[in-house]
C-alpha cells in the first residue's frame, strides 16, 4: 500500500510488545490521558521492552498540542519524525 502525503494509514502499531496501535494512543488521550504511563494504565498494559516509549511520548504531545479535533494530522507527523 502506497500512502499519498497527508494520507492516513488505517492504524500504525507503536508497541509491538503490547499491539498498541496510533489509534489507541489517540483514543486514550482523548478520554483524559496525558503521559506514556497514563497510556499504558489506560488501556491495560504496561512497557515490556521500553522501545516504544519514545514514539508514544512523541504522539502524545503532538496530540495535546494539535487538539482533539486536529488528530488526523498527528499520525503522519510521528511517521515524518521517526525517519
Ligand atoms: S514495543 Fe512497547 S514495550 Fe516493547
Amino acid at each position: 500500500m502506497v500512502l499519498e502525503i497527508g494520507e492516513r494509514a488505517a492504524f500504525m502499531y507503536l508497541c509491538i510488545c503490547n499491539a498498541i496501535t496510533d489509534r489507541d494512543v489517540e483514543r486514550v488521550v482523548t478520554q483524559g490521558c496525558s503521559s506514556v504511563g497514563e497510556v499504558f494504565r489506560c488501556l491495560g498494559e504496561r512497557p515490556n521492552c521500553g522501545r516504544c516509549v519514545p514514539d508514544i511520548c512523541r504522539l502524545v504531545q503532538q496530540a495535546q498540542d494539535l487538539g482533539a479535533q486536529d488528530l488526523d494530522t498527528a499520525a503522519p507527523l510521528l511517521a515524518v519524525a521517526a525517519e
